[in-house]
């Protein structure tokens, strides 16, 4: 077993909700060849999918990753450290609701991957952040079969209502093209096509 496989086990393991292979096959698919600048995570949990982009960026190229957990930003480190891939995996420690508003670089590519309840806001955050040409992955978008369904019970339903309030804003934005798929847990993949 490779560092990397290890990592994903040990996360498996200990019930990280890591990103699952089809999703990253997915973001590996419509990134394709392109070597990015600058990549933008929300959630790194404990680094697995920031470890995996690393391999889309040019030699140059940063990932920028936002953690709030403090046990799970402790392990990030260990595994980036493992991966060596220090100068090129940047945690940023906090909640992303508060350190989002206070970044003002371009990213070439955003993962979601952080609460539910907030994808609309980081969204907004998002829309910011990038140009035209970049592309932001929304993951969980489905969440369960929840989200497309009239699920309507009490728990859960803040984070189901964000999540149906983003698919409803990136299909309604004119600037970007959003594909919804139905792997993993829902993958949303907005182009933006007008800055
Ligand atoms: C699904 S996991 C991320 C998995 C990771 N992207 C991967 O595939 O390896 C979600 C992570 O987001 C973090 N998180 C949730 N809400 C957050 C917020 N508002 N700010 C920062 N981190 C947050 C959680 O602590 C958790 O570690």
């Amino acid at each position: 077993m490779n560092k990397l496989e290890k990592i994903k086990k040990d996360n498996i393991n200990s019930h990280i909700p890591i990103i699952m292979d089809d999703t990253l096959e997915k973001i590996y698919e419509v990134i394709g060849d392109r070597k990015l600048n600058k990549i933008l995570e929300i959630g790194t949990a404990q680094g697995y999918s920031a470890i995996c982009f690393s391999k889309m960026i040019n030699e140059n190229g940063i990932i920028d990753t936002i953690e709030r957990n403090e046990e799970n930003i402790a392990k990030a480190k260990e595994n980036i450290k493992t991966m060596q891939l220090e100068k090129k995996i940047n945690i940023i420690e906090g909640d992303a609701v508060e350190i989002l508003p206070n970044l003002n670089e371009k990213y070439d590519m955003v993962f979601i991957d952080a609460a539910k309840g907030k994808y609309p806001f980081f969204l907004e955050q998002s829309l910011r952040l990038t140009d035209e040409g970049a592309v932001i992955f929304a993951d969980n978008i489905l969440y369960k079969g929840y989200v497309l369904s009239d699920y309507n019970k009490h728990k859960q339903r803040t984070a189901v209502n964000n999540l149906r309030k983003y698919i409803k804003e990136v299909q309604e934005n004119t600037n970007l093209k959003t594909e919804i798929l139905d792997i993993g847990d829902g993958l949303a993949i907005s182009k933006k096509i007008i800055s």
